[in-house]
């Protein structure tokens, strides 16, 4: 039997992440990165959240998979598949059977998170090539060389409308470097998940369900700042918000002050007064047109989309 191989290239500059935070949280308009909702409890908080009665994107995604993988005749089979945030890699391992990869190259920040699920992943396929890379690829996707043969076709998965964190240009500039991942094989492409744009009180409620989880999630954000940037957040003096921006076609979720607060740190504080806000996650919302018009913009050849039957949340094959 093969055994999974790793290679990690990020280490995270801690000084870097602390200034980027503190100038977030000092900014007019207070704002803070989306990937800091994701420390260990923040990653099971969000598997929760997949859970929920309001949030379906999870549950229609795999539904699409369920019932059209057959249709989706575009993707090639004994392909490198080249998963964009792996993590538990259940998604990925759902799809093989249908697939059948000859290679799996599972992309997350951390090889720490691929290691086990990769290692059980292994022994439900003997024969499958793996590779587990730690790059951080939200500025740009940049694969490392030697991770696929240039000459066998390569599945660029990207899943459960993680595209929704960029906005219109990132998303482009993104994508792009997703394509030219993509390779010159001319069977290549990319498989990606993508919420599309529907009621606003559908969307709000998917962002700020009935039990609170959603608002645990984020509020979970200051504990995970308070040790990242030595600020002295307390949780209890922050409320969670979500509203849908329909003018941007994004849903934002916001952390606002209950009441006028000062948070300090090492050399400095904030005054925040109340209703005083923290901009804390945008959701892109897409319409099946933009969002191909989007993978033409970044170089994509023919697109082919695949939606649930309320056309709730759309699979795209952008080929190459
Ligand atoms: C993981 C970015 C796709 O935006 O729907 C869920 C994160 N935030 N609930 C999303 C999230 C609040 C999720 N993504």
């Amino acid at each position: 039997m093969k055994s999974p191989l790793f290679l990690q290239l990020h280490h995270d500059n801690q000084e870097a992440i602390h200034l980027e935070l503190l100038a977030g949280l000092q900014a007019t308009n207070a704002h803070t990165s989306p990937k800091y909702l994701y420390d260990a409890l923040g990653s099971r908080l969000f598997e929760a959240i997949t859970e929920l009665p309001e949030y379906d994107l999870t549950r229609l995604e795999a539904s699409v998979f369920a019932e059209q993988a057959g249709q989706m005749r575009q993707v090639p089979a004994g392909a490198a598949w080249i998963d964009l945030g792996a993590g538990n890699c259940k998604k990925s391992a759902s799809l093989f059977g249908r697939f059948k990869p000859r290679k799996y190259v599972a992309i997350d920040i951390s090889v720490d998170f691929l290691h086990e699920s990769m290692a059980a992943l292994q022994l439900k396929h003997p024969a499958l090539d793996m590779v587990g890379v730690g790059i951080d690829f939200s500025e740009g996707l940049r694969l490392p060389d030697g991770v696929s043969d240039p000459a066998e076709p390569r599945v660029l998965f990207y899943p459960g409308s993680s595209i929704g964190n960029f906005s219109p240009p990132e998303a482009e500039r993104f994508l792009r470097s997703v394509r030219t991942a993509c390779g010159d094989h001319p069977s290549s492409g990319l498989l990606i998940g993508v919420d599309l744009v529907k009621d606003a009180r559908q969307l709000e409620d998917a962002y700020d369900d009935a039990l609170g989880v959603t608002a645990a999630f984020n509020l979970n954000l200051l504990r995970h700042i308070n040790q990242l940037a030595g600020t002295d957040f307390n949780v209890r003096d922050w409320r969670h918000l979500a509203v849908f921006n329909a003018a941007l076609s994004r849903v934002e979720m916001h952390l606002e002050a209950r009441a006028t607060t000062v948070v300090r740190w090492q050399g400095g504080e904030r005054v925040f007064r109340s209703g005083e806000r923290i901009h804390t996650e945008s959701s892109y919302k897409w319409t099946l047109s933009d969002f191909e018009a989007l993978l033409r913009g970044a170089g994509f050849g023919v697109c082919q989309a695949w939606t649930d039957s309320n056309q709730r949340f759309a699979v795209y094959w952008a080929g190459v």
